[in-house]
């Protein structure tokens, strides 16, 4: 099958268009490469855009792209996907420098674009606050944690990496442990987005600033289990939730079947596996999410 490579952006509506870009500009410290009088584009590198914002009544998570491989059949996977019996919607010019998109809804209703990108745009990284090296993973919350996990294996080519129990299950789609994760909680929305930093230092840095600028943390900073990064949660100006990670578990070989050993896990090797609702599996330095981490 065609599986999708890499995870390209994430698309949101949000009420207050001005503040929330400004965050991702001055906090995160991202890049507008693209505006008008609704939408602004962020990247980060290497890429135009890996946030895209547009105006909406409610600060939601609409749409995530994703790339196939530059010799990748655009077509094929579109047969690939309406063979699944989805609805398929082939779209040009949806963004700057995206050309030829097959775009359709994943079952709880985010529109999923899939496309080939063959030539990087060189897009640099940020001068000022944060600067993450990259878009990581998007977390939500679902009604159906099974029904979803089979669509984005079975549709996407993604590999489960890890399960906590029945309810949560962490998938990936290249060397990173997890770029979706989807948690059974009742409802049908966006749960965080994750940015890579460099390393300890970095997200040390990154609280500091954070913290200096008016933002505390929601939970963390701490190692999770599932993946092993480290971990520092906080709420962006229009609600919707940053983690900031580093360290998170690689698989480099798919043939090998293991996770990158490091000196923090406690499996040797680390294989994907179905955890225990543990403390551990959330956090293996102590503090488990406070409530508001799931409001
Ligand atoms: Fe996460």
């Amino acid at each position: 099958m065609i599986g999708v490579k890499k995870i390209s952006h994430v698309s949101y509506e949000t009420p207050d268009l001005d503040k929330q870009a400004e965050y991702y500009a001055d906090i995160l410290g991202l890049t507008v490469t693209g505006k008008d009088n609704d939408t602004v584009y962020l990247a980060h590198t290497i890429d135009h855009h890996a946030v895209v914002l547009r105006r909406g009544s409610t600060a939601r998570c609409t749409g995530i792209g994703f790339q196939i491989g530059p010799d990748d059949d655009l077509d094929g996977f579109e047969k690939q996907t309406a063979g699944h019996g989805l609805r398929t919607l082939r779209k040009t010019d949806s963004a700057p420098t995206i050309g030829d998109v097959v775009a359709f809804e994943d079952p709880k209703g985010t529109v999923l674009e899939v496309f080939r990108r063959p030539e990087p745009q060189g897009q640099g990284f940020g001068k000022q606050g944060i600067v993450p090296h990259k878009l990581g993973h998007v977390a939500f919350h679902v009604t159906d944690v099974k029904a979803v996990t089979r669509f984005y294996c079975d549709v996407l080519g993604f590999r489960v990496s890890d399960w906590m129990g029945d309810f949560f299950s962490f998938l990936r789609c290249g060397p990173d442990h997890h770029t979706i994760n989807l948690m059974e909680t009742g409802s049908n929305r966006h749960f965080h987005t994750a940015f890579e930093l460099r390393d300890w230092s970095h997200l040390q840095t990154a609280c500091d600033f954070l913290s200096l600028n008016g933002y505390r943390m929601l939970w963390g900073p701490g190692r999770h289990g599932i993946g092993h990064n480290l971990f520092a949660y906080h709420r962006s100006p229009n609600g919707l939730i940053t983690e900031l990670f580093a360290e998170l578990d690689q698989m480099k070989d798919e043939s090998l079947g293991y996770f990158e050993p490091r000196p923090w896990h406690r499996d040797n090797p680390q294989r994907p596996k179905t955890w225990p609702k543990d403390p551990n599996a959330a956090n293996y330095w102590g503090p488990m999410p406070p409530d508001e981490m799931m409001q």
